[in-house]
């Protein structure tokens, strides 16, 4: 007997990124039964594709309405209120990158999802493409060795029409930060996932070229629990440089491009290699290893929506559950943190500190239209 299609809202549903959901929507069948938007214009079209009704405020669709899952796509400083109030409600949550603009929303967040004992995900389709599978397996066999260092840089060019098209980019108090808050989430969240979470961050956050309230670069220089280091750069601001993770290990390297990812074996573990050799100069013969791939499903939102009804109907975690989401957030919090305190911050980052920063930065910026 095939299942019922599950039940959702969608919140925010004028957004941009709404196109991508609806391909996912559509990928499990699922019926939506209520959208919401505060901007009635932008919601209304979108709920008459959608043969639903349309709130204007979310509180009034879940006193209508209980859903099987919310989507949440809203800009992100309102991503946390709307998603305890759906939690709250009995619903199961999908949230947009980033999970919130500061750690103490995340914690908030994971809080009713326990409570309400329902799933909170948060968009992090990128884990889901196959060459990111593909390194995590080999990660997780130890075929780096021990981890000594990762470098991830990338470039999000944007344009100042970008910024200009929606009054919420680029400003403390729309956003909550600039290219660490938007586009760097998914990076971070890379970092994260395959790495692990930094405990130590050293960080420049820049405004370099667009008139923008928030940085549109970043250098961060990071250091993990066991003792690898790293650097990070993102940037709004620059061109031709999609997103490269290289990670370096004591039994070789694995490098992770868009499409592609490639392993070097080291033929002899460097801790063993540098007591042993009795050359002044030398370095383990390097040997090219093939890497499966698990197949060629895009990471993309349907993979998120196919993975999201997995999760319901089974049980199991989801790819990326609120705590798992809080991780890029509170790096990012934490390099913006140290690049406004001009020192280096240990993490968890002090959620009562940043929240003091956010409201300065906040107080400074323009309000949001
Ligand atoms: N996963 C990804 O790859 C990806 C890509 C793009 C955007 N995003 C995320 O999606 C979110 C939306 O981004 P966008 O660029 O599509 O935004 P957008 O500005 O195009 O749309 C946001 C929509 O939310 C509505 N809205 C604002 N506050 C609301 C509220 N309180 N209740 C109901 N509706 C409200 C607005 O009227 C607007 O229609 C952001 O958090 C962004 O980071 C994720």
């Amino acid at each position: 007997m095939s299942e019922e299609p599950l039940r959702f809202a969608v919140i925010g549903v004028g957004a941009i990124i709404f196109g991508e959901h609806r391909r996912g929507l559509e990928a499990i069948n699922a019926r939506v039964v209520a959208a919401c938007d505060i901007d009635e214009g932008r919601g209304r079209a979108r709920a008459d594709e959608l043969a639903c009704p349309l709130y204007t405020d979310h509180r009034a669709l879940l006193a209508d309405h209980t859903p099987d899952v919310v989507a949440v796509m809203t800009p992100h400083p309102s991503h946390a209120a709307i998603a305890i109030d759906c939690l709250d409600a009995g619903c199961h949550v999908l949230v947009e990158k980033p999970i919130g603009v500061q750690p103490g929303e995340a914690d908030a967040m994971i809080a009713a999802a326990d409570r309400a004992h329902r799933l909170l995900a948060v968009n992090f389709q990128q884990r889901l493409r196959p060459e990111v599978r593909g390194a995590r397996q080999l990660l997780a066999q130890g075929c780096l060795g021990q981890i000594q260092y990762a470098h991830l840089a990338v470039t999000w060019t944007r344009t100042a029409a970008y910024y200009r098209a929606s009054s919420w980019r680029g400003t403390w108090r729309g956003e909550g930060g600039g290219v660490l808050l938007n586009q760097a989430p998914h990076d971070l969240d890379l970092l994260c996932h395959l790495v692990g979470m930094p405990s130590r961050v050293a960080a420049w956050t820049r405004t370099r070229l667009h008139q923008i309230e928030t940085e549109d670069t970043v250098s961060a220089l990071l250091e993990w629990p066991g003792g690898a280091s790293g650097l990070f750069h993102a940037s709004t601001a620059e061109a031709g440089h999609p997103a490269t993770l290289e990670i370096i290990g004591t039994q070789g390297r694995l490098l992770l491009e868009p499409g592609a990812v490639t392993f070097t074996r080291l033929a002899s573990d460097v801790r063993d290699f540098v007591v042993q050799s009795q050359a002044l100069f030398d370095s383990p013969e390097l040997i090219p290893e093939p890497v499966a791939l698990p197949d060629d499903a895009p990471g993309d939102h349907v993979a998120i929506y196919r993975d999201l009804e997995r999760a319901i109907r089974s049980g199991a975690p989801v790819i990326a559950d609120g705590r798992e989401g809080r991780m890029s957030l509170e790096l990012a919090n934490a390099m913006i943190y140290a690049s406004h305190q001009g020192r280096e911050v240990a993490l968890p980052l002090d959620r009562d500190a940043y929240a003091g920063l956010l409201a300065e930065l906040r107080a400074k910026g323009k309000p949001v239209a």
